[in-house]
């Protein structure tokens, strides 16, 4: 979990090359050495405070955010994934527009979106409900 953020990316890169044939939509294999992160312990928070003051359905202004494009469920990021992937953790990020995410908030929103799932994330939830 503590990899520098290159090595991480190289780690990926690297773990690519062997998926040219056939890895399809398997789980990265840098993933088996990861903690894994949830929608309730990380992705819920961290959509709110970073994303849906613009993609949330209830929001009171979107600046602009497609409406189509909302995250206010497991469902909605699991349809958005490598959208949302492609926007926060390229080399110019464009989302949030106006900010910055911490590196360790852009890494745990990788480790989330690549190793984790939707089943795993309906689980999460499910072990927070009173
Ligand atoms: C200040 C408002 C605002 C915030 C906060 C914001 N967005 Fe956006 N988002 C927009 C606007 C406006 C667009 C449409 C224009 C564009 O694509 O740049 C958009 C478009 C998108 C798209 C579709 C673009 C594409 O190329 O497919 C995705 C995915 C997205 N945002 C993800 C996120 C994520 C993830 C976060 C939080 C880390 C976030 N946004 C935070 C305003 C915002």
């Amino acid at each position: 979990m503590r990899l520098g953020y290159n090595v991480h990316r190289w780690t990926i890169i690297w773990t690519s090359a062997f998926c040219i044939v056939g890895c399809g939509t398997e789980t990265p294999e840098w993933c088996a050495e990861e903690v894994h992160v949830t929608y309730a312990e990380f992705g819920e928070t961290f959509l709110r405070q970073h994303c849906n003051g613009c993609h949330g359905s209830e929001a009171d202004n979107r600046h602009g955010a497609p409406v189509v494009v909302s995250f206010d469920s497991i469902e909605d990021v699991w349809v958005w994934k490598d959208a949302i992937l492609r926007v926060t953790t390229s080399e110019n990020p464009s989302m949030p527009p106006a900010w910055e995410l911490d590196v360790g908030d852009t890494e745990l929103l990788q480790v989330w979106l690549e190793c984790g799932s939707e089943l795993a994330d309906q689980k999460s939830l499910r072990k927070f409900d009173p």
